[in-house]
Order: C-alpha cells, then sequence, then structure tokens
C-alpha cells in the first residue's frame, strides 16, 4: 500500500472512533481487512479496496433526524431503493462525507454506495466491499456466513448471489419492500453466469 494512504488510514481512523460506536469501529476494520484480502484475489487496488471497506459505514451511526438534514442541504439524489428504508441512508451519504471529507474518488464513493441495496453496474471494488462487509470476521451470523465466506474467495458473483438470495428470503418473510436495484443486480450476475 503507498505511504499516503497508509497515512489517511490512521487519519480516518481517529475519526471513525469518534463517529462510531465500538461495535461498527471494530467492523469497519474488519470489512477493510477483509477487503484487502479479497482485492488480491480479485485483481483490485487495494488501497482503494482498504479505503473503502474502512469507511463504508461511516455514516451509520448518524441519526435519522441528521440524515434527513444532510440529504437535504446537500441535495443528495436518493435512488428508489434508498427511500424504502431509513437504515438505507447511511450508504448515500457516507459516499457524500468520503468525497466532502477525504477527496475520496467516484469508483470509492459508488462502492459506498451501493454496499447495502447493491447495484447491477457495480465493478470489482464495488463488489469487494459488498461482500467484505457480509463475511467481515467480526460477524458471528448467520449460520450460513461460513459458506459465504468460502465462495467470496472462488466465486465473488456467486457469494453475492447467495447473499442476496438470503436478504429477499428475509424481506419477504418480514413483507418488506425489495429494492428494485437488488432483483436487477440479482439479474444480471445470474446472467452473467450462463
Ligand atoms: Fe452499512
Ligand atoms: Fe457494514
Amino acid at each position: 500500500m503507498k505511504k499516503a494512504t497508509l497515512e489517511l488510514i490512521e487519519k480516518i481512523k481517529i475519526d471513525l472512533k469518534e463517529m462510531l460506536s465500538e461495535y461498527r469501529y471494530n467492523h469497519s476494520i474488519g470489512v477493510m481487512n477483509k477487503a484487502i484480502e479479497l482485492a488480491k484475489i480479485y485483481g483490485v487496488d487495494e488501497d482503494k479496496a482498504a479505503l473503502a471497506g474502512l469507511t463504508h459505514d461511516i455514516a451509520k451511526d448518524i441519526s435519522n433526524e441528521e440524515a434527513l438534514k444532510i440529504i437535504e442541504k446537500n441535495n443528495i439524489e436518493l435512488d428508489e431503493g434508498e427511500k424504502m428504508n431509513t437504515k438505507l441512508l447511511h450508504c448515500p451519504i457516507g459516499a457524500f462525507i468520503v468525497k466532502e471529507k477525504y477527496g475520496l474518488d467516484e469508483q470509492i464513493q459508488n462502492a459506498i454506495r451501493y454496499h447495502a441495496i447493491s447495484y447491477y453496474k457495480m465493478d470489482m471494488l464495488a463488489k469487494v466491499t459488498y461482500i467484505a462487509d457480509k463475511i467481515e470476521e467480526n460477524r458471528k451470523s448467520p449460520s450460513i456466513i461460513e459458506e459465504w465466506r468460502k465462495v467470496a474467495f472462488e466465486d465473488i458473483d456467486k457469494a453475492i448471489i447467495m447473499h442476496i438470495n438470503f436478504i429477499l428470503e428475509k424481506k419477504i418473510e418480514e413483507n418488506g419492500p425489495i429494492p428494485t436495484t437488488t432483483i436487477e443486480t440479482r439479474n444480471k450476475l445470474l446472467m452473467n453466469k450462463k
């Protein structure tokens, strides 16, 4: 990793300690480490993977009230899927914050933006960030996580499909809305397999 990146990571870590709960901070470090491992396998820029993994949940502990204010004040456009669930607001807001605060590039911003609802045009950095978030070492559940951990290093698209399938089943069980972009991503990844 570049020296400048290592320095930036140390600076961001200090900020995250202020902004996140201890649980979320540890999760962020876990996602960074897993994203670096996956980046090596899939030929992704390790510096970018580390930064995306570390910052993906930077906005996670912002209150709903504050989140809505940030969106309004900065004219952040929300995807139809992001409007469905206030829990998802930390994705577009996180992408906005890393741009403003650290000048992280658009590719990293997109990886952060789509780490929850996914996107059919996700590039390899976004895929690595997405799945690193679901399998990092601090996560203990669900029980299928061990399977995701294994498949993520063999076939990242398959691992993402498995994760989306799990989410879809959960959403149907709760009778909750499903973002169109998640379905589109699943279709795209399935089509690529054929
Ligand atoms: Fe998140
Ligand atoms: Fe996360």
